[in-house]
């Protein structure tokens, strides 16, 4: 054979291999600000407004999209590591924005249990009443739409990743900003991990096959947290200056939802239900910063000053907020919510593993 065929034949497979590899039809997302991308900016966002401005979105973007971050999240990389678009939000639909490669359901402040049964124990300080069981309609929607113009939806949705949080965060956050203790929330659990579950499961009888469900983060870790509960007891602090206590307690609502995900998979055989470490993913860079490129793991890089640069009475984006230079070398974007560069070395310890389990079907089709 001349080297003229050997070459030809050799691009011949090169393009085999790198034109058509095999990756998901869609990403369908479901959470609250972990993984919004514009849904609360665009319903107005009238009880957190300076999401809308910068320096939201300054990295990567350069102008604010609605994500509570300086850049992409977990979700973006996601849709970049599959070749796909970034996801666009529900709201933006309207717009004449195609669904094609999926859409981003999450919503800032959003929380798994409804709104109302938060407003019945006088718990008014949620930033939205979107809650998950609100999400599922709005994706019972778009099914409709996408089936109408498809006949292999069916072989799309299965073909498609569907990704159910982080959710629940929330749900716990505000009781916590309010006063509740360890103790009362913990009693909620139960609650929150089934919403979840019943989610999930209402998306498995919808058509999704592949669906990823992530655990909650290291909130003790979290500046906001930091703030609120700080204590002088040294004790109540790991090696890594995060509350024990709080993280316990993520790491309590992370194994109840394990242990349903596993009752789940019994329920729907034929789904593969991957359970999500976002915790085990985080707590590497809180554990070892450096190594991940981090000169700061608690102290938020946008916010109104304290030790930890937050202060609820002056936030990232108010008058008199401070931000850090270089926002890669922080995890901790505005004291509630991470940075692009958490965001990134999550995403990849997802994609790559180990935090995935079982792993996701198809492997990234491109480097992050
Ligand atoms: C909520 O607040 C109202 C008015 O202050 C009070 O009457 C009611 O008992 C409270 N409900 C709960 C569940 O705390
Ligand atoms: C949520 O619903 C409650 C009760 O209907 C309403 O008072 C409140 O304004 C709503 N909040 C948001 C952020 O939409
Ligand atoms: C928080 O911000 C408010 C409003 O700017 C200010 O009055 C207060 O002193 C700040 N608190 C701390 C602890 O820095």
């Amino acid at each position: 054979m001349s080297i003229f065929m050997k070459t030809i034949i050799f691009i011949y497979f090169l393009s085999l291999v790198s034109c058509h590899p095999q990756s998901y039809n869609a990403i369908f997302s479901f959470g609250d600000s972990l993984a919004d991308t514009g849904n609360f900016l665009l319903s107005g966002a009238m009880t957190f407004p300076v999401i809308g401005k910068l320096p939201y979105g300054e990295t990567f973007f350069k102008h604010a999209t609605g994500r509570c971050s300086n850049g992409r999240l977990i979700v973006d990389f996601f849709a970049e590591a599959y070749g796909l678009p970034l996801l666009p939000p529900y709201l933006a639909l309207k717009k004449g924005i195609k669904a094609e490669n999926g859409v981003n359901f999450a919503t800032a402040g959003a929380t798994a249990i409804s709104a109302e049964y938060f407003y019945s124990k006088n718990i008014t300080i949620l930033w939205t009443n979107v809650s998950l069981t609100h999400q599922l309609g709005w994706f019972q929607q778009v099914k409709a739409n996408i089936c109408a113009i498809r006949k292999d939806c069916r072989e799309y949705l299965k073909k498609s990743l569907f990704i159910v949080g982080e959710i629940g965060g929330n749900d716990y956050n505000y009781p916590y900003f309010v006063g509740g203790s360890i103790k009362q929330l913990k009693a909620l659990v139960p609650a929150v991990v089934e919403t979840i579950i019943e989610a999930t499961s209402v998306l498995i009888e919808e058509g999704a096959v592949e669906l990823v469900v992530p655990g909650n983060l290291p909130i003790g870790c979290s500046a906001v947290y930091l703030t609120l509960f700080g204590t002088p007891n040294k004790d109540a602090y790991d090696k890594n200056g995060c509350l024990k206590a709080y993280n316990a307690f993520s790491k309590y609502h992370n194994a109840k939802l394990k242990l349903a995900i596993e009752d789940l998979r019994k329920e729907y055989p034929q789904a593969k239900i991957i359970y999500a470490d976002y915790y085990g993913a985080a707590k590497r860079f809180y554990h070892a910063p450096k190594h991940y490129g981090f000169s700061n793991t608690l102290v938020a890089c946008c916010g109104g000053g304290g030790p930890y640069n937050f202060n609820n009475s002056a936030r990232c984006g108010h008058i008199g907020y401070k931000a850090c230079l270089d926002a890669s070398k922080f995890t901790n974007w505005d004291g509630i919510h991470l940075t692009e560069a958490a965001y990134y070395h999550i995403a990849k310890g997802l994609l790559d593993g180990p935090f995935t389990s079982p792993p996701l079907t198809f492997p990234p089709i491109k480097q992050i």
